[in-house]
């Protein structure tokens, strides 16, 4: 059995996935690419043989040939594009974050709920990247004893032109967000926000620096600089009662020669993460294919964009913010 797949965005990201699903996934069929500039979505659909086009998002959804929908749009597009996904009955994989907003994602939370099914998957792909699962599994076996402690860095080559100091955090540390509560399987309590003075001729807030702590009391800090210029760049430390879990350093070929030892970084995320994309990708579309959800929910996303939203609010009130969400429907427990 297959099932058609229609991706909305043929940028970045939107162009990779679609990549991805007509070189590597099984079970499913690429069969339409929409993105508001036609030129992309006609270069992507003759990249990946999508045999639809489209201009609107809308008139890809209601496509009878497409049974499951990839977001791949804008931050701001996100929501409402969910929703019409939601309102045609139609699974969605939908890059994070799910939306610009808490309150945003709530909606489709609510949704969801009153559709009685989960429907909606959200693309916090380190969920499915190899080391992060084995960094998970290593904090689950209590080798090292409880975490204390855990230290993110992310940093890329240089922010896309569209980023602003808000989004460093929404779009860039949720995933930092996301990844620490799956790491450690509890709730982040409270978050403070810190910016350093910004890198030389940088119009945004970066880098910047969150301090978070977990209900049971694990510390986290994050590092993100979207414009570090070296290469891109994600590390992750679990500091434990007796010892320390870390993702080890991206590295493909290492390089001894005249009395210096070398690496390359990848430019941005695609090369580091090709293998989580990959993985994503197959068990959404195993999990469309047997009704089973998987991956980072819609609740996941709300918490996530909760925990942003907060750390966005320290910036503006230079404090600590408490984190209060809102109940959990039984849907997601
Ligand atoms: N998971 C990850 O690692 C990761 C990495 C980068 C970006 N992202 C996310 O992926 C999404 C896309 O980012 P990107 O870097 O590919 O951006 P991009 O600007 O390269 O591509 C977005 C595309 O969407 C199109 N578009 C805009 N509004 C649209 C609409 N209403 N309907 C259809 N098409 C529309 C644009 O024309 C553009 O081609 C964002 O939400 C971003 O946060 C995720």
């Amino acid at each position: 059995m297959s099932i058609g797949i229609g991706v909305v965005g043929a940028g970045v990201m939107g162009a990779d996935h679609a990549m991805t699903l007509a070189r590597h996934v099984s079970g499913a069929t690429l069969i339409a690419i929409c993105d508001a500039d036609e030129e992309r979505a006609t270069r992507v659909a003759t990249q990946t043989g999508a045999v639809r086009q489209y201009s609107s998002a809308d008139s890809l959804i209601r496509d009878n040939q497409v049974d499951a929908v990839l977001i791949a749009s804008p931050d701001e597009t996100h929501a409402d594009l969910v929703l019409a996904c939601l309102e045609a009955r139609k699974p969605v994989l939908c890059e994070k974050p799910l939306a610009s907003t808490a309150d945003r994602c709530l909606d489709i939370v609510r949704a969801e709920v009153r559709l009685g099914r989960q429907w909606v998957q959200v693309g916090y792909m380190r969920r499915f990247d190899p080391p992060y699962l084995a960094m998970r599994d290593a904090i689950a076996t209590g080798q090292c004893g409880r975490p204390l402690l855990v230290h993110c860095t992310h940093r890329g080559v240089k922010a896309a032109p569209f980023m602003t100091s808000d989004m460093v955090v929404s779009a860039g540390a949720v995933h930092e967000i996301d990844i620490t509560r799956w790491l450690l399987d509890e709730e982040i309590a409270s978050a403070q926000a810190f910016a350093s003075r910004s890198k030389t001729s940088s119009p945004i807030r970066d880098p910047q620096f969150l301090v978070m702590k977990t209900k049971s009391g694990v510390l986290i800090t994050v590092e993100i600089f979207e414009s570090a210029g070296y290469g891109y760049d994600v590390r992750s430390e679990v500091v434990c009662d007796n010892g320390t879990i870390s993702l080890a350093a991206p590295i493909d070929i290492n390089i001894r020669k005249e009395g210096t030892e070398s690496f390359a970084f990848a430019a941005d995320w695609r090369p580091r993460f090709a293998a989580a994309y990959r993985a994503q990708l197959q068990a959404w579309v195993n999990s469309v294919l047997s009704g089973t959800p998987c991956g980072a929910s819609a609740w996941d996303g709300y918490v996530a964009t909760a925990v942003a939203d907060a750390c966005l609010e320290s910036t503006n009130t230079s404090r600590r913010i408490d984190i209060q969400l809102a109940p959990r429907p039984d849907l997601y427990k």
